[in-house]
């Protein structure tokens, strides 16, 4: 796993956009995973800006989100359609037809669970995936103890990530129980995964996932198996890293041929 530590998170999703841009241009047709969440919102800033600017053109880009909150509607405004028409598509060019988000309103749930894993290995598979992490070490709403191999499926968040949504919510009480989430083995499936974390509420998952055992108790520690997988963080998400130096000392060696 390549670890960037940013001085800022600006700085981190900056270098997270740069990343992106640079495959559309060079792939247009480039397949992005997508997340929510408050973490992705500097990043999702940055890719409109860029776009406003006429430097990258989403007309062909297809998305996936990993993630919805069963039983919440696209319009609500807590769900995740809700969230990513806001802070991307309504910024970019993007064609409706082509973002996906799984449905919290499905009535069958395993059919369309096995409906978006199916679209997207039609569309050729997730050329980068964007991650958030959940305090408790969770990728897409893989909460501790999920199979790190399962796949899209409806999952039961943690009191704690309930805890850590309810901001979003007027009560912690409305805050759904159930999503449909990408499973750990879908995201590994990704060609290529950024990961972003910042602040210090995240410094105890950052250091697990990527210096602790690779075990179900972090799913996201099962990124150590992926082959192109990059962290991006903030100093006070890195703050409790063991080889934090050699993780800049890498940084700052890195060939001119390997930076995006
Ligand atoms: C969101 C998602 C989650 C979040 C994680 C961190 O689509 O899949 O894994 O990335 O809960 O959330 P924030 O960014 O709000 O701290």
């Amino acid at each position: 796993m390549e670890i960037i530590i940013s001085s800022s998170a600006r700085e981190a999703s900056a270098e997270a956009a740069r990343i992106a841009a640079a495959l559309i241009r060079s792939k247009p047709r480039t397949v992005l995973g997508l997340a929510t969440g408050s973490t992705p919102l500097g990043f999702y800033g940055e890719l409109a800006a860029m776009h406003a600017r006429g430097e990258i053109d989403f007309s062909e880009v297809t998305t996936f989100n990993l993630d919805e909150y069963a039983g919440l509607g696209p319009d609500h405004p807590q769900s995740y359609a809700h969230f990513m028409r806001e802070n991307l598509f309504s910024k970019v060019n993007i064609a409706h037809w082509r973002t996906h988000i799984p449905d919290g309103l499905a009535a069958d749930i395993p059919a369309h669970c096995a409906a978006y894993e199916l679209a997207i290995r039609e569309a050729g598979g997730i050329d980068l995936q964007l991650l958030g992490v959940g305090s408790d070490g969770h990728i897409g709403f893989n909460e501790p103890g999920s199979s790190l191999g399962s796949r899209t499926r409806l999952k039961t968040l943690t009191e704690r990530t309930i805890g850590d949504n309810a901001r979003f919510f007027e009560s912690p009480a409305l805050v759904p129980r159930h999503v449909i989430t990408m499973g750990v083995g879908t995201i590994l499936d990704a060609k290529r995964c950024l990961v972003l974390a910042f602040g210090e509420g995240k410094a105890d998952a950052v250091a697990a996932m990527a210096e602790g055992p690779v075990t179900a108790d972090v799913p996201a520690s099962a990124l150590q198996f992926h082959s192109a997988c990059s962290l991006l963080i903030d100093e006070a998400a890195a703050a409790k890293l063991k080889r934090a130096d050699y993780y800049r000392w890498v940084y700052a060696n890195k060939p001119a041929w390997q930076r995006a």
